[in-house]
């Protein structure tokens, strides 16, 4: 892509960490809803993806699971982000899921940042987690290392307002561009059947600009953008690089981390369909054939 094509993005940034720690509630503080509500102090069940604007700019931000079942969405987490936020709560410090998403940032190669939450915990004890975090490569910049470390409460609000900043000034480090005008493609990040609607997906647009009415493909499956929904469930006519959007007309369910590839003509991603589908059925055949 030439150069001058280029236009700055929404960065994406998710949260992760271990179970309760407090990704959801932090990312409410972000988005500066009053009352924690929903799945806050719930378990987070799925991915969730919104956008906050920070000095007129967008920046896009996942929440993860933090129970142990949702491996698989961390590490899927990791490879569509630009930058990991590792919440780890202040009275618990580092846990196992912890180390796990950790391990994931490590694998996706993304920019990795720390924020210690439930500051405001008469248990919290902000030294014992550097010292954890030191101890796995994670050295505070505060101790001379390298690591960005927050400290924060989602209850108190203490720090959100220097994590935001914080996060936005890494994002601008990384200089983050996309083409707008080239074709759309977008990542899917969680999919479900959604009665009187079809299969629904939450991409993230990663190149290109997303408008309703273009055909797709996605994996062996084709489609056509019926509806664009944001993050408030407002219907909206075109995505741009960096954002998150709720994509309504697959002609099948979708798999998490499948791109959607927008293409010229119904014809020709229905033409591609066909070919993909009968790829996967010779594979299943020869597969069969193999353990028979
Ligand atoms: P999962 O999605 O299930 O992994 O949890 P999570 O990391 O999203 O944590 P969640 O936001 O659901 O918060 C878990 C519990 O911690 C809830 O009861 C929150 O009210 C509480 N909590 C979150 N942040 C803070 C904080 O800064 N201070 C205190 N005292 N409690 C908090
Ligand atoms: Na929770
Ligand atoms: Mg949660």
């Amino acid at each position: 892509v030439e150069e001058e094509k280029l236009e700055l993005r929404a960065p994406i940034i998710t949260f992760m960490g271990h179970v309760d720690h407090g990704k959801t509630s932090l990312l409410d503080a972000i988005r500066k809803t009053q009352v924690t509500h929903g799945e806050a102090g719930g378990i987070t069940q799925h991915i969730g993806a919104y956008s906050v604007f920070h000095d007129g700019k967008p920046i896009t931000f996942i929440d993860t699971p933090g129970h142990a079942a949702f491996s698989g969405m961390r590490a899927r987490g990791a490879h569509v982000t630009d930058i990991v936020v590792l919440i780890i709560a202040a009275d618990d410090g580092i846990m196992p899921q912890t180390r796990e998403a950790l391990n994931h940032a490590k694998a996706a190669d993304v920019t990795i940042m720390v924020a210690i939450n439930k500051c405001d915990l008469p248990a919290a004890d902000v030294m014992r987690v550097k010292g954890q975090l030191q101890e796995i490569g994670l050295a505070p910049v505060d101790w001379g290392g390298d690591t960005e470390v927050m400290e924060v409460s989602a209850k108190s609000g203490l720090g959100i307002d220097s994590l935001l900043e914080t996060m936005a000034l890494q994002a601008e480090v990384l200089e983050l561009k996309a083409d707008p005008k080239a074709p759309a493609r977008a990542t899917v990040i969680e999919s479900s059947m959604v009665e009187g609607k079809g299969p629904v997906a939450t991409v993230i647009v990663r190149q290109g600009t997303l408008k309703v009415g273009q055909p797709f493909i996605c994996g062996p499956h084709w489609g056509k953008s019926r509806a664009l929904i944001n993050d408030r469930g407002q219907p909206i006519k075109e995505v741009r690089p960096g954002m998150p959007v709720e994509l309504v007309g697959f002609s099948d369910m979708p798999h998490v981390g499948d791109e959607v590839v927008v293409m010229d003509s119904e014809r020709s991603v229905k033409k591609l369909s066909i070919e993909r589908l009968e790829e996967l059925r010779q594979k299943k055949l020869t597969v069969t054939r193999r353990s028979t």
